[in-house]
Order: C-alpha cells, then structure tokens, then sequence
C-alpha cells in the first residue's frame, strides 16, 4: 500500500515528488504530504486528499518548495484515519529526523510505551511516527550516525515497511530500507530517484535497483552507493539493472480513466501474452513454449496435487484454472486465499506444485504464501505481471502475463492476462502427462489465436452496455450469475461493479440461486447471466426462467445466433462462439464494461475508488 517518492542530487527535488507521487497515487490515495530540505532546515506540506489538494494547499500556503533533496507519500491508511496530522511525513519529537514509511510496524504499540515512559509523545495515531521517534531515541541515547540508527531501530521492528529518512542537520543524506514493502532506487551519475514504483522516476533514469527484503541504502550526495544488510551492516554489491518501461503504456491517451484504455487494451494484451509461447509452424503444428514448465517438467508430471494461492481478482482467474487445469491435465487443484492459506499450517511436501497469482507481485499475503509453502519444501511457481517484483524473485520459476503496467485500481485486462496463462499451463502440462487429446489441443490452440479478435468484437458492445447502464446506475443491489467456468466471472462482473461503483453485487453459481439469493429477485433486481451454448446452456435456461418467474430484470450475455434465453431476457449481449475453456476471455468483457460505465455515469472516481490500493502490501 501507499507510494513513497525521494529524490537526492542536483535538480529542483519539488516537481520529481509532486509528478512522481501523481503516478504513484494508484497505490494509496486518502492524504499525501512532501518534505523538501535546504541547508539545515526543511518545509513540510500534507494533507487529507490527493496529490492535487497537497500541490493547492502549498500553493496556497505559499510553501518554500526549493531545495535539491526531498521525500513525498501519498498514503493507504492502516493506523488512524485519514487525516492531515496522520498523513506523511512525520516528524520525530526533536524536529529532526523526517520518515515516510509504506507498510505496519506490528509491535508499535509496545514501542510507542517505552517512548513514552522516556519522554515522547505523539501528535498522530500512526505505527509511523513511533517508528521515527525510536529512531531519534536510539541515535540520541548512543550518540549514533542516522544510518546506524535506522539499522538497529529495524532490528527491533516487526512488521513490514519500506521507509525514507532524512536527518534535518545533514540534508546531504537519505537512509532508506525495506522489508516486506516494495522500494526501488533510480540511479544516475550523482543524483538518486527513491520510489515504491519505478514508473515514478522512468523519466529521468533506467538504472535501477530493487532492495531486496533486509536491506538498506544509505545515499549521499555526490557519493557512491552504500547498500548494507539491516541484519548484520554487513556492505553489499549493488546490481543495477535496465527499466524496461514503455511511457505510452503509462499514459491515459485518448481515454478519460485507465480502467477504459485497459479494457480496449485487452485484444492486444492477451496478443502480448501469447506472443513467443503459442508457436503455430507452417506445417500448422502448435507448440506451446513456457520455459518455467519445460524446465521443471518432471516437477509438473509427477505432482500428487496442485494449489493455487491468490487474492481478490487473481483468486477468480485462479478458480478458472481450477477448471482448466482439472479438465485438460487431469490433476487435482485446490484454490485458496493467500490470507486463509498463510495461517492454516497446510499439508505440503515436495509433490506439491502450489501456483500464485498475483498482478503486482508484491500483495503481502500472496507473499507469504509463497515464502510458507517454500519452507514446507514444496515447488512454487509464478505467474505474475510486474517483472521484477518481490514474488517474481521468490518462486521456483514462473511465467510473466506481459500485460503491460495496469494502473486502474480495478484489475482488468491482468485477469485476462493470467486467464490466458493458465490456459497456457493446462494445455501444456495437459501434454507433458498426455492426458489430452490431440485434436482437442490442436482445436484449442487455434482457437486462442483467435481470441483478440473476438474480444475486439466483444469490445464494440459498449454502446449497447452504455444503454444498458443508464437504466440501472441507480439500482441499490445486482446479482451475476454463472455456471462451470463460467461462475468465477460471475464472481469477477460483481467484484467489479462493487469497486467502481460501490453497488453491492453478488456472484453466484446460477443452480445455486435457489438454495437462498432467489429470496432477493423482484422486479427492481438486475440479474446478469452469462449464458454461453457450449455451457450448460439448457440448464442455465431453466435459470433464466426461475428469475423470469420471479419478474427479475435479465441481462444476459449470449452467443449470436441464441434465441431462447435472448426471449427471456430484458436486454442481451451477443458475443462470438467460443470453446466453453476459452470462454472467461471473452465473457468477463461486457461485465468489466458494465462496471465502467456505471461508475462513470454516477461520476465516481473510476480509477481510484474510495477504501481501495492497487496492490496491498499489507495484511
Ligand atoms: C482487483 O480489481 C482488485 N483491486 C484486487 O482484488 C486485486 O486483484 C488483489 O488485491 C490482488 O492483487 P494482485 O493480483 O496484485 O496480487
Ligand atoms: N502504517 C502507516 C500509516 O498508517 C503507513 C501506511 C501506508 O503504507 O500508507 O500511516
């Protein structure tokens, strides 16, 4: 959660922060605030709200804003709420030292004591502050340098953070850290660019290095890197690698909100995806390349079980590759919450495969997961779409979505992303145990070359979806309804609508609907059904005829050509025929379009809706 942004070196520190924590509010949005350092001073700004109220209030405070060293925040808040006195920076009880932290300190409540039977006292409610005033607290009572203060007062942190401090006597110096949260540093001949995301400083260089967990950077000016471990100071070899960001993919375009571009992205996200892994050859055999699989074939041939962890969006494109995987490579897959996983002690041993999903790599549950299901000496591979990010580096091997940066706080075009993975893995693991047919995979394979186009065609609905959206923007409650594959984008339509919109929806599998929702259909209840003739369309029929009987509203997402739920239903989306495997690609589009729409018509804030970050670093 939250984005942390510095900068150390020649240039005016005022415009890197404010641009740079602009493309970081995706990660935390409720306050943001801004140190910026002079000779042995320094002026601080924060506020509830956005980077947009923070550039107003300096504005209109008339803020010093000069000075060549500076940190900025824009925070997610997890202790005490948004507010101006528990936005970042805070400011330790001498006036000195200056801290912008991402993530919890866990055991600051017992600190905050022993501080406070030794004199401090607190202005905020946040973890933060106390995290800062140890600091001051542990420099003060051994006489330290602001670096070894910082390292012995993480030493007594549990939690996780990644954290920016600045002594206001020695502006010449930044001490930053991680554990746990994501930090990145930009490095260029004598100036230094600190962020959670590179994408914040992408402008100015594409040399940069990710702290790993347990390390800690101590920049000067003008001087050369000093990367140490927090355990034990011992110094380390910074290696700096190359951005590979592409600016357009960062931009809006010609797009009002991310959430859109990324949904019209789609056609050629999932071509990205594909790109280099599905070969068809002249002689028109298909051959499916994913390096992390074909390395460790036995691994995926001889596995007793496979479980998929994930969060939030990618759990749902995780339940589809529970069908796919259990219907085209015949094993047995369990899917779970990272969050539920993490804490349930499970059964693993080394025939386990455990697979985890994540869009940003960095989702603190997901992580741990990770790291506990590695301990218990199961095989853990990957599948993400930020390169480089902390569980990227984790697993055993693993495949990366190439979906492109995805700003919108609503995952979209990721989860197609993934889809098309997992459709990847089961075909091709599906061969390693040939346990599929032939013509079934060669029929797949052809039919996934075909998918962008389907979904371009899928994509032209949105004038009808608009129609569809000013009828019901207003209604307090949906249901979505699926069945089979098709369930887990019933789950994901509602997901969506309930972030951007914040209607309640709920997903249901559509046979399950008399067992209890059936309660809730009258004639003011939207019911979206996806109702697909290669599914299990005569049962799904019957559905539809229940919520007719009941004068629910129907919108259903139906093949061309379909006639009998099309009579039933109050308004239809027509979308190509596809194989009932390959149809979540091209089902989730009306439904993630819906969700747009209604948003944007009830004027919410589509790519930033209220309580929500894009990737939670947090538990
Ligand atoms: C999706 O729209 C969400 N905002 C959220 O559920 C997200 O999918 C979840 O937090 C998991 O994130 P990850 O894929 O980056 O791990
Ligand atoms: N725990 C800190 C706070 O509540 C940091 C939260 C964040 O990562 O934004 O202020």
């Amino acid at each position: 959660m939250c984005g942390i942004i510095g900068y150390l070196g020649y240039r005016e520190a005022y415009p890197i922060l404010i641009n740079g924590l602009k493309k970081l509010e995706y990660r935390g949005y409720d306050s943001s605030g801004i140190a910026i350092f002079y000779e042995k001073g320094y002026s601080l700004c924060k506020t509830k709200g956005r980077v947009y109220d923070l550039e107003k209030k300096i504005c209109l405070n008339k803020i010093k804003i000069s000075g060549t060293t500076g940190i900025g925040h824009t925070r997610w808040a997890t202790h005490g709420i948004p507010n101006d006195l528990n936005a970042h920076p805070h400011v330790s009880n001498s006036n000195n030292l200056i801290i912008i932290h991402n993530g919890i300190v866990e055991n600051y409540y017992a600190i905050k004591i022993v501080l406070s039977k030794n004199g401090f006292t607190f202005k905020s409610k946040t973890d933060t502050e106390v995290l800062v005033n140890l600091i001051e607290f542990v420099k003060k009572e051994n006489q330290l340098s602001l670096e070894e203060a910082v390292r012995i007062s993480l030493n007594e942190i549990v939690g996780a953070y990644s954290i920016a401090v600045v002594d206001k006597s020695h502006p010449e110096t930044i001490v930053i850290a991680k554990l746990g949260s994501p930090l990145a540093l930009g490095i260029n001949d004598k100036e230094f660019f600190i962020a959670s995301d590179p994408i914040s400083f992408i402008d100015y260089t594409k040399n940069a290095l990710y702290l790993k967990d347990g390390e800690m950077a101590i920049l000067k000016k003008g001087r050369e890197l000093d990367l140490r471990k927090i355990g034990d100071n011992h110094k380390l070899n910074p290696i700096i690698e190359k951005l590979k960001i592409n600016l357009k993919q960062i931009e809006k375009g010609k797009y009002k909100y991310f959430m859109l571009k990324e949904i019209y992205e789609q056609p050629k996200t999932i071509l990205d995806t594909l790109r280099g892994r599905l070969l068809i050859s002249t002689k028109g055999n298909e051959i499916i390349c994913i390096n992390g699989i074909e390395s460790n074939k036995d691994v995926f041939i001889n596995a007793k079980c496979i479980t998929i962890v994930a969060c939030g969006t990618s759990w749902h494109a995780s339940l589809i590759g529970e069908y796919l995987l259990e219907e085209l490579a015949r094993i047995p897959v369990e899917v779970e919450y990272a969050s539920e996983f993490r804490y349930r002690n499970p059964i693993l041993d080394r025939r386990n495969v455990i697979i985890v999903i994540s869009q940003s790599g960095e989702t603190a549950d997901t992580l741990a997961a990770l790291k506990l299901a590695k301990k218990k000496g199961a095989f853990v591979f990957g599948i993400c779409n930020v390169v480089g990010s902390s569980i990227a580096r984790n697993v055993d091997a693993g495949v990366y979505t190439h979906a492109g940066p995805e700003i919108g706080v609503a995952s979209t075009k990721s989860f197609t992303a993934q889809i098309t993975v997992l459709i990847l893995l089961a075909l091709k693991i599906g061969k390693y145990r040939s346990v599929i047919n032939e013509l079934r995979y060669k029929n797949l394979c052809q039919e996934l070359i075909s998918i962008p186009e389907k979904v371009d065609f899928v994509l032209k609905t949105d004038n009808s979806i608009k129609k569809i959206s000013k009828e019901y923007y207003n209604v307090n409650n949906f249901l979505y309804l699926g069945r089979g594959i098709n369930f887990p984008v019933a789950l994901e339509g509602a997901l969506k609508l309930k972030e951007v919109s914040y209607i309640h929806a709920e997903g249901y599998p559509a046979a399950e609907m008399k067992h209890g929702p059936i309660a809730l259909i009258d004639s003011n209840m939207p019911v979206i059904i996806i109702a697909t003739k290669k599914g299990f369309y005569d049962k799904i029929v019957g559905n539809v005829q229940e919520i007719k009987a009941r004068k629910g509203k129907i919108i259903s997402i139906v093949n061309e050509g379909d006639v009998q739920v099309s009579m039933l239903s109050d308004h239809i989306i027509k979308i190509p025929i596809i194989s009932e495997e390959l149809s979540p690609l091209i089902t989730v589009i009306p439904l993630q379009l819906l969700a747009y729409q209604i948003a944007y018509i009830r004027g919410e804030n589509v790519d930033q809706p209220r309580n929500l970050a894009k990737s939670v670093t947090v538990e």
